[in-house]
């Protein structure tokens, strides 16, 4: 059966990147004949300027009847004016929360040529290579109850942070596993000196730690942990974390690998539908300006090869051309230490070049 792929490029550098990325696909697809079925939709402000909504049921079908969302970003000053439900972020999480996308993956890794454009030393960065297990559909984003009361004095805010057995299980599960194809290391991060919540998911991943002896587990603060990315990054294998924090140490972490141009992620549900999408934002500072970085989300093209569209050796080629890209000394903007640079239209051709040679 052919696979379905809804490409949605939402706002900002989103549409550039994705459109480098189509490139990629379109090349895959006929280099190696796939039955593929591609849709793409708008999402995000774009798609509340043609809508008046950021998600509309429509694309939300589409999303659900896909095997991969290649997701570019939301997001900009323009939409920051809008109620609470349209505004473009809301697109994001009704498509995770809809589609119970609750495994985020994201990986932070190094290649050693860009260790100079790291805020870090050099020795400090050296073969960065983490991965970051964030719950996605849980936590204090989704829990209830929530709101603002006004009508009150003092007025207030509050949000609650929750997190079932279940919940903490299958992340935890996917935590493991991911350690397990690894190099064995889980760090378990919450603030469970301070919130319940966080004590009950310390208690249910030590419990299940048990099924995994081979697995190295270990407990950190998540203020420590955000502190030591910084001192000692070398130190994590995997990192497993809820939400919020996941949300924080996960920005810690992709900007220690030189740029969050670079880096891809997987938000995966438990019938390996996932959603892919670059860990940067829409960046509306440099939109339209033909400078952003599409690896990020070339290489999330190949994570969506990898976890939803069953080409593994397709994940493995992207990711291989990536690298010869970066050790030929091609450089985007984010990326150049002098004032010469390769454009986002001219990095999907390139990439596309080192495929076909690669593969003679
Ligand atoms: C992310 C983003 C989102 C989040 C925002 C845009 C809602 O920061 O994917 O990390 O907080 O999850
Ligand atoms: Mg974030």
């Amino acid at each position: 059966m052919a696979k379905k792929i809804l490409i949605l490029p939402g706002d900002g550098i989103g549409q550039e990147v994705t459109s480098s990325m189509s490139e990629v696909l379109q090349y895959l697809i006929d280099e190696q004949n796939l039955d593929f079925q591609l849709s793409e939709r708008k999402v995000g402000g774009s798609s509340f300027d043609e809508f008046g909504k950021p998600l509309t049921e429509e694309t939300l079908d589409m999303a659900k009847n896909s095997d991969a969302i290649l997701f570019g970003a939301v997001g900009g000053p323009e939409w920051d004016g809008l109620g609470w439900d349209d505004r473009p972020e809301q697109a994001l999480l009704g498509l995770r929360k809809s589609l119970g996308l609750f495994a985020n993956l994201r990986p932070a890794f190094l290649f050693n040529e860009l260790a100079s454009a790291s805020p870090l030393k050099n020795h400090i960065i050296e073969n960065l290579d983490i991965l970051i297990v964030r719950e996605l559909t849980g936590g204090v984003y989704f829990g209830e109850p929530r709101g603002i009361v006004d009508n009150e004095t003092p007025k207030y805010g509050f949000n609650t942070m929750i997190y079932n057995e279940d919940e903490i299980r299958r992340i935890a599960k996917v935590a493991f596993e991911a350690a397990m194809n690894r190099d064995k290391k889980l760090c378990s991060v919450e603030k469970a000196n301070v919130l319940e919540v966080s004590k009950f998911w310390r208690g249910v991943v030590t419990e299940m730690s048990a099924e995994y002896p081979e697995v190295e587990l270990s407990h950190q603060l998540a203020d420590n942990t955000a502190m030591q990315l910084v001192l000692n990054p070398n130190q994590y294998d995997v990192i497993v974390s809820g939400n919020l924090f996941g949300d924080i140490l996960s920005d810690i972490a992709a900007t220690l690998s030189g740029s969050i141009g670079m880096l891809p992620s997987a938000s995966l549900n438990s019938s390996s539908q996932g959603m892919y999408e670059p860990c940067h934002g829409s960046a509306p500072d440099i939109a339209g300006l033909g400078i952003a970085n599409p690896i990020a989300m070339i290489a999330s093209l190949a994570m969506a090869f990898e976890y939803s569209l069953e080409r593994v050796d397709l994940a493995r080629r992207i990711e291989s051309a990536i690298k010869t890209f970066i050790s030929k000394g091609y450089r985007t903007k984010d990326l150049s230490t002098s004032n010469k640079f390769m454009k986002t239209e001219e990095v999907a051709p390139s990439i596309i070049r080192i495929l076909q040679d690669e593969h003679e």
